[in-house]
Protein backbone atom coordinates (compact mmCIF):
# COMPACT_ATOMS: atom_id res chain seq x y z
CA UNK A 1 0.00 0.00 0.00
CA UNK A 2 0.91 3.32 -0.55
CA UNK A 3 1.55 5.72 2.71
CA UNK A 4 2.26 9.28 3.11
CA UNK A 5 2.99 11.11 6.39
CA UNK A 6 3.63 14.72 7.46
CA UNK A 7 6.04 14.73 9.71
CA UNK A 8 7.31 17.40 12.16
CA UNK A 9 10.87 17.57 11.74
CA UNK A 10 12.77 19.38 14.99
CA UNK A 11 16.39 19.99 15.51
CA UNK A 12 16.93 21.29 19.30
CA UNK A 13 19.80 22.48 18.48
CA UNK A 14 19.62 24.58 15.71
CA UNK A 15 16.15 25.71 16.30
CA UNK A 16 15.03 24.29 13.05
CA UNK A 17 11.52 23.35 12.63
CA UNK A 18 10.03 21.78 9.61
CA UNK A 19 6.76 19.87 8.72
CA UNK A 20 7.83 17.19 5.79
CA UNK A 21 5.99 14.99 3.62
CA UNK A 22 7.01 11.65 2.83
CA UNK A 23 5.55 8.45 0.61
CA UNK A 24 6.53 5.09 0.73
CA UNK A 25 5.47 1.41 -0.30
CA UNK A 26 4.99 -0.52 2.97
CA UNK A 27 2.91 -3.87 3.60
CA UNK A 28 -0.29 -3.79 4.40
CA UNK A 29 -0.34 -5.21 7.72
CA UNK A 30 2.31 -1.82 8.68
CA UNK A 31 2.40 -0.07 11.68
CA UNK A 32 3.06 3.65 12.35
CA UNK A 33 6.45 2.46 13.90
CA UNK A 34 6.86 0.31 10.58
CA UNK A 35 5.98 3.12 8.08
CA UNK A 36 8.81 5.61 10.48
CA UNK A 37 11.25 2.51 9.74
CA UNK A 38 10.47 2.52 5.97
CA UNK A 39 11.51 6.55 5.77
CA UNK A 40 14.31 6.00 8.12
CA UNK A 41 15.86 3.06 5.84
CA UNK A 42 15.23 4.56 2.56
CA UNK A 43 13.75 8.13 2.55
CA UNK A 44 16.11 10.21 5.38
CA UNK A 45 18.30 8.03 7.59
CA UNK A 46 18.41 11.59 9.43
CA UNK A 47 14.47 10.98 10.96
CA UNK A 48 14.90 10.53 14.62
CA UNK A 49 12.27 8.10 16.67
CA UNK A 50 12.70 5.91 19.79
CA UNK A 51 11.86 2.35 19.23
CA UNK A 52 12.42 -1.03 21.04
CA UNK A 53 10.05 -3.95 21.53
CA UNK A 54 7.61 -3.42 18.81
CA UNK A 55 5.06 -4.93 20.80
CA UNK A 56 3.48 -2.90 22.89
CA UNK A 57 5.41 -3.44 26.04
CA UNK A 58 8.58 -0.99 26.52
CA UNK A 59 6.85 2.07 26.30
CA UNK A 60 9.66 3.60 23.99
CA UNK A 61 7.56 4.46 20.62
CA UNK A 62 5.22 7.12 22.13
CA UNK A 63 4.16 10.24 19.88
CA UNK A 64 1.22 11.90 18.38
CA UNK A 65 -0.78 11.17 15.31
CA UNK A 66 -3.04 14.10 14.37
CA UNK A 67 -2.34 15.77 17.52
CA UNK A 68 -2.94 12.41 20.15
CA UNK A 69 -0.87 10.25 21.57
CA UNK A 70 -0.50 7.02 20.12
CA UNK A 71 2.14 4.03 20.44
CA UNK A 72 3.44 3.88 17.00
CA UNK A 73 3.96 0.21 16.98
CA UNK A 74 0.35 -0.41 18.06
CA UNK A 75 -0.96 1.83 14.97
CA UNK A 76 -2.00 0.29 12.03
CA UNK A 77 -1.78 2.37 8.96
CA UNK A 78 -4.31 0.37 6.68
CA UNK A 79 -7.32 2.31 7.13
CA UNK A 80 -5.73 5.73 7.57
CA UNK A 81 -3.92 5.00 3.93
CA UNK A 82 -6.76 3.33 2.17
CA UNK A 83 -9.03 6.36 2.87
CA UNK A 84 -6.61 9.33 1.88
CA UNK A 85 -6.04 10.63 4.96
CA UNK A 86 -2.23 12.21 5.33
CA UNK A 87 -1.62 11.72 9.15
CA UNK A 88 0.42 14.58 10.78
CA UNK A 89 2.95 12.94 13.20
CA UNK A 90 4.63 15.10 16.26
CA UNK A 91 6.52 14.43 19.22
CA UNK A 92 4.58 13.75 22.38
CA UNK A 93 3.53 17.05 24.37
CA UNK A 94 4.38 18.46 27.75
CA UNK A 95 8.43 17.00 27.58
CA UNK A 96 10.93 18.55 25.74
CA UNK A 97 11.54 17.83 22.46
CA UNK A 98 15.33 16.78 21.78
CA UNK A 99 15.05 15.87 17.71
CA UNK A 100 12.39 15.07 15.37
CA UNK A 101 9.93 12.64 17.52
CA UNK A 102 12.73 11.92 20.35
CA UNK A 103 11.24 13.84 23.59
CA UNK A 104 13.86 14.24 26.75
CA UNK A 105 12.11 11.91 29.17
CA UNK A 106 14.36 12.82 32.06
CA UNK A 107 11.34 15.19 33.85
CA UNK A 108 9.03 12.05 33.70
CA UNK A 109 11.34 10.25 35.34
CA UNK A 110 12.01 12.26 38.16
CA UNK A 111 8.27 12.53 38.80
CA UNK A 112 8.37 8.72 39.06
CA UNK A 113 10.66 8.36 40.89
CA UNK A 114 9.49 11.04 43.12
CA UNK A 115 6.60 8.30 43.88
CA UNK A 116 8.95 5.95 45.59
CA UNK A 117 7.96 3.45 42.77
CA UNK A 118 8.47 0.14 45.24
CA UNK A 119 7.35 -0.85 48.21
CA UNK A 120 8.01 0.24 51.68
CA UNK A 121 9.04 -2.08 54.40
CA UNK A 122 6.67 -2.20 57.54
CA UNK A 123 3.78 -4.82 56.76
CA UNK A 124 3.30 -7.25 59.02
CA UNK A 125 4.33 -10.75 58.38
CA UNK A 126 2.37 -13.72 58.04
CA UNK A 127 2.44 -15.73 61.37
CA UNK A 128 3.17 -19.10 59.76
CA UNK A 129 6.16 -17.63 57.71
CA UNK A 130 5.09 -17.92 54.55
CA UNK A 131 4.31 -15.72 51.74
CA UNK A 132 1.75 -12.91 52.21
CA UNK A 133 -1.09 -13.64 49.82
CA UNK A 134 -3.18 -10.71 48.63
CA UNK A 135 -6.87 -11.16 48.63
CA UNK A 136 -8.42 -10.56 45.27
CA UNK A 137 -10.33 -7.53 45.89
CA UNK A 138 -6.94 -5.77 47.31
CA UNK A 139 -5.39 -6.91 43.79
CA UNK A 140 -8.73 -5.63 41.83
CA UNK A 141 -7.94 -1.92 43.29
CA UNK A 142 -4.45 -2.05 41.44
CA UNK A 143 -4.48 -4.53 38.55
CA UNK A 144 -5.36 -1.62 36.51
CA UNK A 145 -2.27 0.16 37.81
CA UNK A 146 0.11 -2.52 36.98
CA UNK A 147 -0.51 -2.14 33.59
CA UNK A 148 1.28 0.63 33.15
CA UNK A 149 4.41 0.09 30.57
CA UNK A 150 5.87 4.43 31.28
CA UNK A 151 4.85 5.47 27.77
CA UNK A 152 4.13 9.18 28.66
CA UNK A 153 1.12 9.25 25.85
CA UNK A 154 -1.37 10.09 28.83
CA UNK A 155 1.51 13.01 29.96
CA UNK A 156 1.48 14.34 26.96
CA UNK A 157 -2.19 14.87 26.49
CA UNK A 158 -2.95 16.39 30.76
CA UNK A 159 -4.04 20.01 30.48
CA UNK A 160 -3.09 20.12 33.81
CA UNK A 161 0.77 19.66 32.95
CA UNK A 162 0.04 22.42 30.41
CA UNK A 163 -0.51 24.61 32.88
CA UNK A 164 1.51 23.89 35.73
CA UNK A 165 4.90 21.37 34.71
CA UNK A 166 5.18 20.68 38.10
CA UNK A 167 1.72 18.36 38.24
CA UNK A 168 2.64 15.33 39.29
CA UNK A 169 0.75 13.75 36.30
CA UNK A 170 -1.58 10.70 35.63
CA UNK A 171 1.44 8.30 34.87
CA UNK A 172 3.76 9.36 38.56
CA UNK A 173 -0.29 9.29 40.16
CA UNK A 174 -1.17 5.99 38.71
CA UNK A 175 1.99 4.46 39.91
CA UNK A 176 1.78 5.78 43.37
CA UNK A 177 -1.87 4.46 43.60
CA UNK A 178 -0.68 0.55 43.07
CA UNK A 179 1.52 0.88 46.38
CA UNK A 180 -0.96 3.11 47.87
CA UNK A 181 -3.73 0.08 47.16
CA UNK A 182 -1.03 -2.90 47.85
CA UNK A 183 -1.46 -3.77 51.10
CA UNK A 184 1.91 -4.92 51.50
CA UNK A 185 3.55 -1.38 52.14
CA UNK A 186 4.13 0.27 54.62
CA UNK A 187 4.02 3.95 54.02
CA UNK A 188 -0.14 4.11 52.90
CA UNK A 189 -0.25 7.35 54.96
CA UNK A 190 3.17 8.99 54.43
CA UNK A 191 2.30 8.81 50.06
CA UNK A 192 -1.11 9.61 51.03
CA UNK A 193 0.29 13.00 52.41
CA UNK A 194 2.87 13.39 49.51
CA UNK A 195 0.57 12.66 47.15
CA UNK A 196 -2.62 15.36 48.49
CA UNK A 197 0.32 18.15 48.39
CA UNK A 198 0.76 21.06 46.22
CA UNK A 199 0.90 19.92 42.58
CA UNK A 200 -0.37 16.56 43.20
CA UNK A 201 -3.87 14.47 43.26
CA UNK A 202 -5.95 17.59 43.50
CA UNK A 203 -4.71 19.60 40.62
CA UNK A 204 -6.14 17.51 37.87
CA UNK A 205 -8.35 18.82 35.97
CA UNK A 206 -10.38 15.97 35.34
CA UNK A 207 -10.56 16.22 31.67
CA UNK A 208 -9.93 12.03 31.01
CA UNK A 209 -7.50 12.61 28.53
CA UNK A 210 -5.44 10.44 29.73
CA UNK A 211 -7.71 7.27 29.96
CA UNK A 212 -8.41 8.64 26.61
CA UNK A 213 -4.97 7.99 25.23
CA UNK A 214 -3.75 5.43 27.16
CA UNK A 215 -2.81 2.21 25.01
CA UNK A 216 -2.87 0.11 28.24
CA UNK A 217 -5.87 0.93 29.35
CA UNK A 218 -4.63 1.89 32.60
CA UNK A 219 -6.68 4.84 33.16
CA UNK A 220 -4.68 7.13 35.17
CA UNK A 221 -7.26 9.93 35.86
CA UNK A 222 -9.34 6.48 37.90
CA UNK A 223 -6.36 5.91 39.49
CA UNK A 224 -5.91 9.69 40.56
CA UNK A 225 -10.09 9.44 41.56
CA UNK A 226 -8.86 6.15 43.78
CA UNK A 227 -6.12 8.01 45.45
CA UNK A 228 -8.29 11.06 46.12
CA UNK A 229 -10.59 8.66 48.13
CA UNK A 230 -8.09 7.01 49.95
CA UNK A 231 -6.91 10.09 51.53
CA UNK A 232 -9.91 11.35 52.64
CA UNK A 233 -11.37 7.90 53.51
CA UNK A 234 -8.02 8.45 56.02
CA UNK A 235 -8.60 12.30 56.73
CA UNK A 236 -6.41 13.64 54.89
CA UNK A 237 -8.74 16.50 53.00
CA UNK A 238 -6.44 19.71 54.18
CA UNK A 239 -6.65 20.71 50.62
CA UNK A 240 -9.53 23.02 48.52
CA UNK A 241 -10.02 19.81 46.06
CA UNK A 242 -10.54 17.07 48.72
CA UNK A 243 -13.22 20.08 50.50
CA UNK A 244 -15.05 20.58 47.12
CA UNK A 245 -15.42 16.67 46.81
CA UNK A 246 -16.71 15.79 49.89
CA UNK A 247 -19.32 18.58 50.02
CA UNK A 248 -20.00 17.35 46.72
CA UNK A 249 -20.70 13.89 48.25
CA UNK A 250 -23.03 15.59 50.60
CA UNK A 251 -25.05 17.42 47.86
CA UNK A 252 -25.76 14.66 45.71
CA UNK A 253 -26.96 13.06 48.76
CA UNK A 254 -29.57 15.99 50.22
CA UNK A 255 -30.53 17.11 47.21
CA UNK A 256 -29.33 14.98 43.81
CA UNK A 257 -27.79 18.36 42.63
CA UNK A 258 -24.46 19.98 43.39
CA UNK A 259 -25.01 22.95 44.59
CA UNK A 260 -22.01 24.60 43.79
CA UNK A 261 -23.61 27.94 44.81
CA UNK A 262 -22.80 26.79 48.76
CA UNK A 263 -19.51 25.60 47.22
CA UNK A 264 -17.09 28.46 48.09
CA UNK A 265 -18.55 28.76 51.77
CA UNK A 266 -18.86 25.17 52.52
CA UNK A 267 -15.25 24.84 51.30
CA UNK A 268 -13.44 27.79 52.01
CA UNK A 269 -15.15 29.28 54.98
CA UNK A 270 -17.43 31.99 55.59
CA UNK A 271 -14.32 35.18 55.55
CA UNK A 272 -13.21 33.84 51.98
CA UNK A 273 -16.94 33.78 50.63
CA UNK A 274 -17.17 37.48 51.69
CA UNK A 275 -13.74 38.51 50.10
CA UNK A 276 -15.78 37.11 46.96
CA UNK A 277 -19.40 38.08 47.48
CA UNK A 278 -18.70 41.25 44.87
CA UNK A 279 -18.09 38.63 42.35
CA UNK A 280 -20.95 36.27 43.22
CA UNK A 281 -23.20 39.12 43.29
CA UNK A 282 -22.08 40.07 39.53
CA UNK A 283 -22.84 36.72 38.41
CA UNK A 284 -26.05 36.56 39.81
CA UNK A 285 -27.07 39.76 38.42
CA UNK A 286 -25.99 38.01 35.19
CA UNK A 287 -28.32 35.08 35.59
CA UNK A 288 -24.95 32.45 36.40
CA UNK A 289 -25.87 31.74 39.87
CA UNK A 290 -28.70 29.91 40.97
CA UNK A 291 -30.49 31.33 44.33
CA UNK A 292 -29.35 29.06 47.20
CA UNK A 293 -32.74 29.22 49.05
CA UNK A 294 -34.84 27.09 48.95
CA UNK A 295 -32.68 24.45 47.38
CA UNK A 296 -32.89 23.04 44.08
CA UNK A 297 -33.70 19.29 45.03
CA UNK A 298 -33.99 16.94 41.91
CA UNK A 299 -37.30 14.95 41.40
CA UNK A 300 -35.58 11.83 41.73
CA UNK A 301 -33.32 12.75 44.82
CA UNK A 302 -34.52 9.31 46.12
CA UNK A 303 -32.23 7.36 43.45
CA UNK A 304 -29.25 9.59 44.77
CA UNK A 305 -29.47 8.89 48.33
CA UNK A 306 -30.53 5.31 47.72
CA UNK A 307 -27.35 5.44 46.20
CA UNK A 308 -24.87 6.94 48.81
CA UNK A 309 -26.68 4.62 51.34
CA UNK A 310 -25.89 1.60 49.02
CA UNK A 311 -22.29 2.42 49.00
CA UNK A 312 -21.82 3.18 52.98
CA UNK A 313 -24.09 -0.78 53.50
CA UNK A 314 -21.88 -2.18 50.94
CA UNK A 315 -18.72 -0.50 53.32
CA UNK A 316 -16.79 0.70 49.89
CA UNK A 317 -15.14 3.29 51.14
CA UNK A 318 -11.75 4.80 49.87
CA UNK A 319 -10.77 3.07 46.42
CA UNK A 320 -13.48 0.31 47.23
CA UNK A 321 -16.17 2.82 46.10
CA UNK A 322 -14.63 4.31 42.90
CA UNK A 323 -16.04 2.63 40.11
CA UNK A 324 -13.91 2.45 37.02
CA UNK A 325 -15.00 4.24 34.01
CA UNK A 326 -15.21 1.48 31.85
CA UNK A 327 -17.58 -0.40 34.08
CA UNK A 328 -19.55 2.63 34.35
CA UNK A 329 -19.86 2.87 30.07
CA UNK A 330 -20.29 -0.80 30.14
CA UNK A 331 -23.35 -0.38 32.37
CA UNK A 332 -24.55 2.36 30.39
CA UNK A 333 -24.63 0.47 27.32
CA UNK A 334 -26.33 -2.39 28.57
CA UNK A 335 -28.85 -0.54 29.92
CA UNK A 336 -29.59 1.35 26.29
CA UNK A 337 -28.97 -2.36 24.62
CA UNK A 338 -31.24 -4.41 27.14
CA UNK A 339 -33.17 -2.02 29.31
CA UNK A 340 -32.49 -1.53 33.26
CA UNK A 341 -34.83 -4.70 33.75
CA UNK A 342 -32.07 -6.83 32.13
CA UNK A 343 -29.52 -5.25 34.16
CA UNK A 344 -30.79 -6.70 37.63
CA UNK A 345 -32.03 -9.76 36.45
S1 LIG B 1 -7.67 13.80 33.85
FE1 LIG B 1 -6.18 14.89 35.13
S2 LIG B 1 -4.31 13.70 35.02
FE2 LIG B 1 -5.65 13.02 33.33
S3 LIG B 1 -5.01 14.24 31.59
FE3 LIG B 1 -6.70 15.35 32.53
S4 LIG B 1 -5.74 16.77 33.98
FE4 LIG B 1 -4.18 15.26 33.41
S1 LIG C 1 -0.58 5.24 32.28
FE1 LIG C 1 -0.85 4.47 30.19
S2 LIG C 1 -0.33 6.22 28.88
FE2 LIG C 1 0.45 6.67 30.91
S3 LIG C 1 2.57 5.98 30.86
FE3 LIG C 1 1.36 4.27 31.68
S4 LIG C 1 0.81 3.03 29.90
FE4 LIG C 1 1.53 4.98 29.11
S1 LIG D 1 8.37 -0.17 20.36
FE1 LIG D 1 8.02 -0.88 22.39
S2 LIG D 1 6.05 -0.06 22.86
FE2 LIG D 1 6.35 0.44 20.76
Amino acid sequence: MQVALKIWRFDSRSGERALKEYEIDAPEWATLLDCLDIVKDQVDGTLSFRKSCRMMICGSCGMRMDGAAVLACKTRMYEIAESGHVPVISAMGNLPIVKDLVVDMEPFWTKLKAMKPYLQPGYEQPEDGREYQISQADMNAIQKEELCINCGCCVSECNAMESDPEFLGPQALAKGMRFVGDPRDGATVERLEQYSGEHGIWECTRCYFCNERCPKGVDPRDAIAKLGAEAISRGIDRDLGARHAKWFVKSAKTTGWLRETELVPKTQGVVSAISQMKFAMNLARHGKVPPPFPPHVARDVKESRKLHDLVREQDRGGAQGIVQTEKALGRIEFIRDHGASELES
